[in-house]
């Protein structure tokens, strides 16, 4: 199996799904996006990922399996068949299950807007405005049985501003997010990791 053939599956309008193709266009990112995965028929990532021609690009109705654990099986079948390395988590806003977890270890990648583990779940943005906090930011971390809360590989900050409404601190956070995630994936097919306890040591820092 190539090390750069990676699966995306996202839930929304798909701007991180849209960085990595850029990326990946202009030679920044080694990644090939084999396959894309939606759980909403209205994803904007679904017409990303056809304008971009990637290879398979797959919209799944949860609704017409019986289990959170076949659908989860349905989708490990197209990525087993593309034969990808990596799952890239790109606003992807459904659980997954513990048998998909446990059939590609430490290959799922999530982002997550917020540092992590501090707001965990699905309005992380609001969330933090709601704690007071100063400052915000995003994580990229393996994705592990508990939510949101596996080994980190990357993590960026942004101020907090007084005049911040939830959109606002959520664009900020996306600036970031499109830098670090294509960063990421690209330093995930050029080096290899350890994780000692739950700490990720890069093979590529000297
Ligand atoms: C991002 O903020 C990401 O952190 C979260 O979902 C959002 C997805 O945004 N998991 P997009 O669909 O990639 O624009």
């Amino acid at each position: 199996m190539e090390n750069n053939r990676i699966a995306v599956m996202a839930s929304g309008k798909g701007s991180n799904l849209q960085v990595i193709l850029d990326e990946i266009a202009i030679g920044r990112c080694p990644a090939k996006v084999e396959v894309v995965i939606c759980n909403k028929a209205d994803a904007g990532a679904l017409s990303i990922a056809r304008a971009a021609g990637v290879p398979k690009v797959v919209y799944l109705n949860p609704e017409d399996y019986e289990s959170r654990e076949s659908f989860d099986a349905a989708c490990a079948e197209i990525i087993k068949a593309a034969a990808c390395r990596w799952i890239i988590l790109a606003g992807y806003m459904r659980i997954l299950s513990a048998d998909f977890i446990h059939e590609f270890p430490n290959q799922i990648i999530n982002i997550h807007p917020s540092l992590l583990p501090a707001f965990v779940g699905g309005d992380a943005v609001g969330d933090a405005l709601k704690h007071g906090v100063k400052i915000a930011g995003c994580t990229v971390h393996l994705v592990s049985e508990a939510l949101d809360s596996g080994p980190i590989l990357a993590q960026v900050s942004v101020p907090v501003l007084d005049s911040d409404d939830r959109n606002a601190l959520h664009q900020r956070i996306q600036t970031e997010e499109h830098k670090i995630y294509p960063a990421t994936i690209s330093r995930l097919i050029t080096s290899g990791f350890a994780i000692h306890d739950r700490s990720v040591v890069w093979d590529d820092v000297a």
